[in-house]
């Protein structure tokens, strides 16, 4: 199922250790997380640790609190209760920018990019927060063509010409090019054809197994996610009613159907 990207392994990632040890400090921990809008909490008292490197695919029914719970990490939405940790770090008095300073990268839903600009401007947006020297721009651009080769061949266009699946593409290379440590991702799949989905999914398993980015994927597409993700984590009414090996999840039929619905 290993997608081809004709990526090197060392074309993104951080330098952190890709393979630690059971003991090693979670990149992202969630404490007693509760989160509402109005009314009756949408996220009840959460708890979930993400280890370096490892590939969590967040899954659950359409309302279960996935979106919720990637704002709430990502510094959009304040929670009511509990705590986010990265690196160990409560990031409660943490803005959204100083979360992405800090190597928190979010893929919102919806293929955001920026329209009106190149593939190129974009991906030089990406970059330009993190890098304020021209070269080492020049180098993240670059590293954003590496992992999606049609981006390159589509450098000067600008985001409205591209297809869904290229936007897609643009919207991930441009996370990535900032060299995160821990990416978020909001169904990044919706979609698209299943060929493209599978070229996004080995460049997130290329990214975590290559060079230890960690991955939070919140998915409908339930196989995809599975395909590539270390351990499944099924939410339901904003709790954790699962929490299995990716493995164990996909081959077993009765926990498949109970919280999958497949
Ligand atoms: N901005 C909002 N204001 C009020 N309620 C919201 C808002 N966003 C989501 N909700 C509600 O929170 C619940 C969880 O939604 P969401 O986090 O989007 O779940 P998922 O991403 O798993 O589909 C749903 O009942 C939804 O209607
Ligand atoms: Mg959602």
């Amino acid at each position: 199922m290993r997608a081809a990207t004709g990526r090197p392994a060392a074309a993104t990632g951080t330098g952190a250790p890709a393979a630690p040890g059971p003991a090693a400090r979670p990149a992202l921990a969630v404490d007693g997380l509760t989160v509402g809008y109005a009314g009756a909490p949408v996220i009840d008292g959460l708890t979930l640790e993400v280890r370096p490197g490892e590939i969590v695919a967040l899954l659950g029914a359409n309302g279960a609190g996935k979106t919720t719970l990637l704002r709430t990490l990502s510094g959009l939405v304040a929670p009511r209760a509990g705590r986010v940790l990265l690196d160990g770090d409560d990031l409660a008095a943490t803005s959204v920018e100083d979360r992405a300073r800090r190597g928190l990268a979010q893929v919102p839903e919806g293929r955001s990019v920026v329209t009106e600009l190149t593939v190129e401007e974009n991906l030089e947006l990406g970059a330009l927060w993190r890098y304020p020297g021209r070269a080492e721009r020049r180098a993240a651009v670059a590293r954003g063509y590496d992992l999606f080769e049609p981006l390159a061949r589509r450098r000067a266009s600008p985001g409205h010409q591209l297809s869904g699946g290229e936007r897609q593409m643009l919207a991930l290379a441009r996370a990535l090019v900032a060299l995160p440590r821990v990416l978020l991702l909001d169904e990044p799949s919706l979609g698209l054809a299943p060929r493209v989905v599978a070229q996004l999914m080995g460049v997130l398993r290329d990214a975590a197994h290559g060079t230890g980015l960690t991955v939070l994927l919140a998915e409908q597409n339930v196989t995809s996610a599975l395909s590539i993700a270390d351990r499944g984590v099924v939410l339901s009414l904003g709790a954790v009613v699962v929490d299995a090996p990716a493995a164990d999840l996909a081959a077993d039929p009765a926990l498949r159907h109970a919280y999958l619905g497949f």
